[in-house]
Formats: C-alpha cells, structure tokens, sequence
C-alpha cells in the first residue's frame, strides 16, 4: 500500500492486543507493547520491527476488514524468493481483529530512510535499475498472478467509467505491483537495490503499469524533477499515454 500517507509514524503505535502473543512466541521482549513500529499505511496497517537476538524480525498487521490479504501476499513472496531477495515469510497468521505477516529482515535500507531521502541523485538511478531488474528477472511464464488491466477492473473499488480504454500492452513483465520507493531496500554505501518488499500486488502484466506508479511515487517521495532520471535508468522513453492510463487505473484501485 502506498499513497502519500503511508509513512514513518511519528509517534508510537501500540502493538495490538492480538498480535502481542505472536511476537512474544518469536522472542520479543516482556515489554511486547512497546516493539517499535517502523511503518504505518493509509488502510491503517502497521509494520513492527522486532530485534532479537536470532536476527530482527518484521511484522506486518492489517487490521480486519480493510481488505489487506496477507496471506496472499505470502504466498506471492514464496513464489517471487526464488528469483529475487525478497521477505522470508516465518509465519502468516488471522485472529478477530486482524492479520500478521512475519518475515526475516533483509539487508539494505528502504529507498525512503532520511539518509536516502537527500541523496535522489543516487537513488532515483538506482531504484529505475531495481525495476528494471525485477521486470527481467522474474518469469511471465509459469507466473500464476495476474496483474492485468481486466483482473483490475474487475477488483476495482471506485468508479471506473472515467477510465480510457486500456493502451495495447507495450511488454508483458510480472510487475511488482506497488513500485513505490519505500517498497525498495537500498545497499549501504553503494545505493544498489538490494532486496524488495510489499508483494501482494505481484503479478502479471503490462511494465507500464509498475512504471507509471514508480514514477508517480517519486514526485511524493524526491520532489519533482526526477522522472525522466528514473526513465533513463531505467532504459525506456517516456510514455504519457499508457503512464496516464496506469496512474489512473491506479487511483481506482490498485
Ligand atoms: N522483511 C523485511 N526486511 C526489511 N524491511 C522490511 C521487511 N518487511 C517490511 N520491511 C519494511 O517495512 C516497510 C513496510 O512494509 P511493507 O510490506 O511495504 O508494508 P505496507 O504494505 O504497509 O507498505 C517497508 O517499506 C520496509 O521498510
Ligand atoms: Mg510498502
């Protein structure tokens, strides 16, 4: 998930009262409440981070009925974890007033940390590289996702009769399906894309729609002035109609 509002939190948010005995099965602390989180998105799920001393863990929770599928989404990362560094999903799980998502921590740090934040000249390049890769590394075929403008219309949750109709698909690619810069884990020091998170949109279809979404997300994250950098990187021209066609499709309903 990832419209302007998913951010860093700015305060603390309480580990919910579900979740606590999860944690505290995979090591956390007696003061489980307080594990840090280190995300929080528009649907109002939240991401914990739990050090550890086997290795940090991070923990997505999405409240009940906000329509976030977490266990779809582990099944896309087990499928995608043979290609690329993506979570290594330990447990999913549902109770009454929500679900979890456990994964390993991987190296690198999200393209949107502070650090990275004042240096878009090095990250916008590099996060233009990172979706090239996933589009070339993951195979269409034998993917059992779909991405695609009709899966799309179909699950769309606001009114699509402003919508064009969909350009011809220019290469068919799995996209990642949310290629926002947060969802993209940087190398320390080289700012080389090291691993990818937040998978549950994974699936097959036109590299616009990924391309269009990244783009847009860079004017949120950098300012603008950086699409054609990310573009470049990349390695494709600029193409209004299908990035107009996709932002669109987006805002009805990723
Ligand atoms: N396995 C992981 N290793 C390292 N960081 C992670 C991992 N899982 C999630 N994160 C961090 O938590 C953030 C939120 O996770 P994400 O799956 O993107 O949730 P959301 O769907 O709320 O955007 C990511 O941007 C990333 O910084
Ligand atoms: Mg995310």
């Amino acid at each position: 998930m990832s419209v302007p509002i998913s951010q860093v939190p700015a305060g603390p948010v309480p580990v919910p009262a579900e979740l606590r005995p999860v944690l505290a099965r995979w090591g956390a602390p007696p003061a489980v409440a307080a594990v840090p989180a280190v995300w929080v998105n528009a649907a109002g799920g939240t991401t914990f981070r739990l050090q550890r001393p086997g290795g940090a863990l991070f923990c997505k929770w999405a409240p009940a009925g906000v329509g976030l599928d977490l266990a779809a989404e582990a099944v896309k990362a087990r499928w995608a974890a043979r290609w690329l560094p993506v979570p290594d999903v330990v447990e999913t799980g549902a109770g009454v007033s929500g679900s979890w998502l456990l994964s390993r921590a991987l190296p690198g740090r999200s393209a949107v940390d502070p650090d990275w934040l004042a240096r878009p000249e090095v990250v916008v390049p590099s996060l233009g590289r990172a979706l090239r890769r996933w589009h070339e590394e993951l195979p269409v075929s034998g993917c059992p996702f779909d991405w695609s403008v009709p899966f799309r219309l179909r699950r769309a949750v606001r009114d699509v009769s402003g919508l064009r109709e969909p350009p011809a698909v220019d290469r068919l690619v799995v996209c990642h399906g949310d290629a926002c810069a947060p969802n993209t884990l940087l190398a320390e020091g080289t700012g080389e894309a090291v691993a990818w998170v937040d998978l549950s949109g994974v699936g097959v279809g036109d590299r616009w729609a990924d391309i269009a979404v990244a783009t847009m997300s860079l004017d949120w994250n950098y300012g603008p002035g950086w699409q054609e950098v990310f573009l470049a990187a990349y390695g494709v021209e600029p193409d209004p109609v299908r990035t107009a066609y996709y932002r669109a499709l987006w805002d009805v309903g990723p």
